[in-house]
């Protein structure tokens, strides 16, 4: 954990409006900064950070917060992973605490393995450049490729010369442990002890995480013997999960945001190509078949993929199934093939960028519907094998949550396959009565999904009525006034904050952030601190500081004409402190007692046995007149 002065150092070199101003164009209004929203599609401003209170907002998606949440927000990164950033930004150095021994070796040994993988970069790196035998052989070979020294150089790829020891030797020479060079599967043990090279002869592909490092290679060979393996690969490690990781993202990412979609293609030489040619938002699975991981690692960026797949059909038909795997995360897919023979990193080079683009927009599908046409030539005539197509297409379309997505595939299909759509809905709801009694079944306590054929006209998702509109006012007070004195008649030299917070110990927030807030800041003022604005907003659960920004950065309160906006509501609010104060508190109240109320009434309708019932009565009167003292006291005291 990184220790609490790094933190606070941190958060005083940050300067919002410098490190928002590296992501996006911003001018100054006032005593505020705008710019366009770099998370929402839009044409006039709406992003606003304001420097005196060291947050953002963005109006068109709602998101705001710190520094710390912005680069959460948009380069995806952790909590300690942003933190970090600002510190190599701000040349602050980062102390961490250890937890535990155990926890602190390995995260040494993670260290090491990503300083030995990144000399090895570097040494693969010069050697491609710098070597006779590099230039000669690794060079030559990609410049026949087609790969500018740009993009040589961006991706670091890189030779290892054609001897046993070359890169090993070097690397202990320098004074790297053995322990660290066999585990990153740079160096292999001989029988004897000692090591060799693993990569020998071959042109080099660092992978780098999504944060820029690099974890692992892939090596390719020159020859063209079919007894030599055409990659070898970094085996898994500490640092290096494969399935975890997506060649080519760290360079992608920007690009994937902006257009909104991520490009997926198969092989190492297909991402470098592609991008070479200007389209930067490409990122491979190299290989492996793709994983939910993978998945989940691009829906951070873009809910779109596009699968960019060579021409050759038994590939295709294995990939199907990893691709259900990308609609049950919610994603949109299409896909999109080439001509036969040809791969992306082939056809770019064929036809150009804009070819390529066109080619891409022509012919791109939308995944199930490309998965019917291909079953639906597969089973021809044979109407058993039909029958299997419908079921299989009915299960893709099952694993897309959005229902009301799925009954537009389920139209689409429909026509495709000449049935009757409500045929496919009856199938359909069976599939998701299946599953949702499965799902039950591992998880006892999740409801059954009612399903049935209004599925067309009727979303299952449910609405949330309940907006916690008044526990959200709870917190907005707490964090406008806590820190202020109150000066009633009867009450004096107590702050609002606490007072508030005592008056509703016996009240359970509902709204999961809301709870975490309170008991926050039951926490800080038990020890004796009075948690301000900036005290939430540099918390590290996003939700909280989400809230806050939402509760303190209304339109108006981060608008130059402040007053003008306030000129009514804000001196109101404040020149009746106490009606504000005690009406937040006791309407808040008074909805916990009508739902009580509601629960007990619903109790009573249920209960047939008598002593129960007048058990329930009594206490429905009780919570009745509490009810009603409640209403008396917010009607007469203090509200009209
Ligand atoms: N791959 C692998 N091991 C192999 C073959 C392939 O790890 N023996 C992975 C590599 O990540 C490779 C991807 O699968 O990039 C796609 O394979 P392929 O199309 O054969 O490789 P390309 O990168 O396209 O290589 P090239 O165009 O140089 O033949
Ligand atoms: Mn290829």
């Amino acid at each position: 954990m990184i220790i609490k002065s790094t933190i606070d150092r941190i958060m005083e070199a940050t300067d919002i409006v410098e490190v928002i101003g590296e992501f996006v164009q911003l001018k100054k209004r006032g005593a505020n900064y705008v710019g366009l929203s770099p998370f929402a599609n839009e044409r006039t401003p709406s992003f606003t950070v304001s420097p005196a209170k060291g947050i953002f907002k963005d109006f068109s998606s709602g998101k705001g917060g710190s520094a710390v949440t912005f680069l959460m927000e948009l380069e995806k990164f952790s909590y300690p992973e942003a933190l970090k950033w600002l510190a190599k930004k701000y040349g602050i150095e980062v102390e961490e605490t250890v937890e535990t021994v155990e926890n602190k070796e390995e995260e040494n040994r993670r260290e090491s393995l990503m300083i030995v993988t990144a000399y090895a970069a570097k040494f693969f790196h010069e050697s491609l450049l710098d070597t006779e035998e590099g230039q000669n052989i690794g060079l030559s070979y990609f410049k026949e490729r087609g790969f500018s020294n740009d993009i040589i150089k961006k991706f670091e790829l890189g030779y290892s010369p054609d001897q046993w020891e070359a890169f090993t030797g070097q690397a202990i020479k320098n004074g790297y442990q053995q322990q660290f060079l066999e585990e990153s599967g740079l160096s292999v043990k001989r029988d004897n002890g000692t090591l060799y090279d693993r990569y020998r002869g071959r042109v080099m592909f660092p992978i780098h995480s999504f944060t820029g490092r690099v974890i692992a290679f892939g090596g390719r060979t020159l020859k063209s013997d079919k007894n030599v393996p055409k990659y070898v690969n970094s085996p898994e490690s500490e640092i290096y999960h494969k399935s975890n990781v997506l060649y080519g993202l760290y360079f992608a990412k920007k690009a994937i945001r902006e257009v909104d979609n991520c490009f997926l293609v198969e092989g190492y030489a297909d991402v470098l190509s592609v991008f070479q040619a200007g389209i930067e938002n490409v990122v491979a699975s190299s290989g492996t078949s793709l994983t939910v991981e993978q998945i989940r690692l691009i829906g951070r960026f873009t809910k779109n993929i596009t699968i960019l797949y060579d021409g050759d059909a038994a590939g295709i038909k294995a990939s199907l199934r990893g691709l259900d795997m990308i609609l049950e995360e919610g994603l949109n897919v299409k896909v999109v093939l080439f001509p036969d023979g040809h791969d992306p990193d082939s056809y770019v080079r064929l036809v150009g960028t804009a070819g390529f683009k066109k080619h891409i927009e022509d012919n791109k599908k939308d995944f199930i519907l490309y998965k019917t046409d291909l079953l639906l030539k597969d089973a021809g005539n044979d109407p058993i094998k039909k029958a299997e197509v419908i079921r299989e297409i009915v299960e893709s379309v099952a694993k897309i949550p959005d229902s009301i997505k799925a009954s537009v595939f389920i139209k689409e299909c429909s026509y495709l396959l000449k049935i009757d759509e409500r045929a496919l809905l009856s199938e359909l709801n069976k599939m998701r009565m299946a599953k949702a009694k499965k799902d039950s079944q591992q998880q006892i306590s999740r409801p059954q999904v009612p399903v049935d054929e209004s599925l067309l006209e009727e979303p299952q998702e449910r609405i949330e009525k309940d907006d916690f509109s008044q526990e959200k006012e709870i917190i907005r007070l707490l964090l406008l006034y806590g820190n202020r004195v109150i000066d009633w008649d009867g009450i004096a030299n107590t702050y609002i904050g606490p007072f508030i917070i005592a008056e509703l110990s016996d009240i359970t927030f509902e709204n999961e952030t809301c709870k975490s807030f309170v008991e926050t800041y039951r926490r800080e003022v038990e020890n004796g601190v009075l948690p301000d604005e900036q005290y939430f907003i540099h918390l590290p659960q996003k939700e909280i500081v989400d809230l806050t920004v939402t509760l303190i950065a209304t339109k108006y309160t981060l608008s130059d004409n402040w007053y003008e906006m306030h000129k009514i509501l804000v001196p109101d609010e404040q020149v009746n402190m106490r009606a504000t104060i005690l009406g937040a508190i006791f309407h808040l109240k008074k909805q916990k007692v009508g739902k009580i109320l509601e629960g007990l009434r619903n109790e009573l309708q249920k209960t047939a046995v008598e002593e129960d019932q007048e058990i329930l009565l009594n206490q429905y009167m009780h919570m009745k007149k509490v009810e009603k003292t409640i209403s008396d006291y917010l009607g007469s005291v203090i509200l009209k």
